[in-house]
């Protein structure tokens, strides 16, 4: 029997995928190459099944003979290895990203004397309606908590979005934009202690209790189905530390940043402006040590935030900090600075690189913000927040929405700066 190979990544199986099966089984022998949940990340949103529940699917489909891991979008490795007689794949791959390596596909073949059969595009199936009633199911807390491990082994970067509302919220769960044929989007949300803490009125001093910033977190969850980091501000007691864990666990958080601080907490930005006190190593390491072991699940992490270069403790005071977190347990380090030329930021992630036991680094790009994901990921960086743009946007179109209505003591000049009525009908279902 010929040997016949189809890559896919059969996140959601409908009748295109068993068309082209179909059509593979007429060949030969089909082996499935199932994309890898990163070589997915590399080009689109991270599938909603993992690689195993994928494979278990796949593996039942009538005709299908093997399943193989296909570890990147490219399909040389694979096709090496395999030798196929032939490859089949819908037509589609004809335009867009995926054309490249569909010429790949070819070339490759040709070495061997294989073939391509590109199957018609079945018509009709959107994928668009496809993951909006995927979206409009929602999801667990378990699902949802487990989701942010997979996006940081999946990805270069994990890039999150500071939300605090359900509006805002709407937009880092909905928001793809498309660029060169890729599609981007927010992976991750963040509950940021001074998002939180303003929306309400409020100075990010730990004022906002947990219980309050739970119910954040509900609005946020009601309309989200994307993973979310919570910063948990110095993290408290460590008695009362365990607590928040288990919290947030229940709800479906799936990380805590705490930072080394002690006493009244103020937000880092204010630097050396405001007294700001740092815990000791020992007694922020047992901190630490509290959160890992009140969690419940394998999924939950913690990330110790080092506020050394925010302080101007140095970078050896960083180092050292930062490796006794490590080994205390930390899931990961969020290295906070304020200097906006990046530099320090990029001179700790070279060192963290020697010592950071393959643990994902976070950085917080407020007022280093020129600095790309790119060259964040290049620097070894994993996951890149934007923690307070969603509010600092908010508030001065607030402003000036409310200036001009004082203005011209009239609401018709704001007009063409509001949402209109039918906007709101279309972006919030059930509005009608
Ligand atoms: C927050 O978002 O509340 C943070 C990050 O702690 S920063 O404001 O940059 O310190
Ligand atoms: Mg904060």
């Amino acid at each position: 029997m010929a040997i016949v190979y189809v890559g896919m990544s059969a996140d959601m199986i409908h009748h295109g995928h068993i068309n082209i099966i179909n059509e593979a089984a007429k060949h030969g022998d089909v082996t499935i190459g199932l994309l890898t949940d990163k070589a997915i990340a590399s080009y689109k949103r991270l599938p909603y099944l993992t690689y195993e529940e994928r494979e278990a699917v796949v593996s039942a489909l009538k005709g299908v003979v093997k399943v193989i891991p296909q570890e990147t979008l490219d399909y040389r490795p694979n096709l090496e290895a395999l030798k196929p007689d032939i490859v089949v794949h819908g037509d589609d791959w004809k335009t867009g990203v995926q054309s490249k390596v569909r010429d790949q596909v070819v070339a490759t073949l040709a070495q061997w004397g294989g073939k391509l059969v590109d199957v018609p595009y079945t018509p009709d199936i959107s994928s668009t309606k496809l993951n909006k009633a995927v979206k409009a199911q929602g999801t667990t807390a378990d699902r949802r908590r487990a989701q942010f491990k997979r996006l940081v082994h999946s990805k270069d970067i994990v890039r999150v979005l500071e939300t605090h509302s359900g509006i805002s919220s709407l937009i880092a769960e909905n928001l793809e934009v498309d660029v060169n044929g890729s599609k981007r989007s927010f992976d991750a949300v963040w509950s940021s202690s001074l998002t939180d803490s303003t929306n309400k009125g409020k100075p990010d001093i730990e004022a906002v209790d947990t219980s309050d910033r739970a119910n954040t977190i509900s609005s946020i969850f009601e309309v989200t189905t994307k993973p979310m980091i919570y910063d948990g501000d110095t993290g408290g007691k460590p008695e009362h530390f365990a607590f928040t864990v288990r919290t947030l666990e229940r709800l479906g958080v799936s990380a805590i940043v705490i930072e080394d601080k002690t006493g009244l907490k103020k937000n880092s930005l204010f630097g050396t402006d405001v007294a700001q006190t740092q815990d000791t190593i020992e007694d922020f390491c047992a901190k630490i040590q509290t959160g890992k072991n009140a969690q419940v699940s394998e999924d939950f992490m913690v990330f110790a935030r080092c506020e050394s270069l925010i302080l101007d403790k140095g970078m050896d005071d960083a180092v050292e900090r930062c490796k006794a977190y490590l080994a205390a347990g930390a899931d990961g380090i969020m290295i906070h600075s304020r200097l906006e030329d990046g530099q320090e930021i990029m001179d700790f992630c070279k060192l963290y690189q020697e010592f950071g036991l393959g643990r994902p680094l976070i950085v917080v790009p407020s007022a280093f913000d020129k600095i790309t994901e790119t060259e964040f990921a290049k620097a070894g960086v994993n996951i890149v927040i934007y923690a307070n743009h969603m509010l600092r946007a908010a508030y001065p179109a607030m402003l000036d929405v409310a200036t001009t209505i004082l203005e011209n003591e009239r609401c018709f000049d704001v007009r063409p700066k509001c949402l209109s009525i039918k906007q709101i009908l279309e972006m919030i279902p059930g509005t009608k």
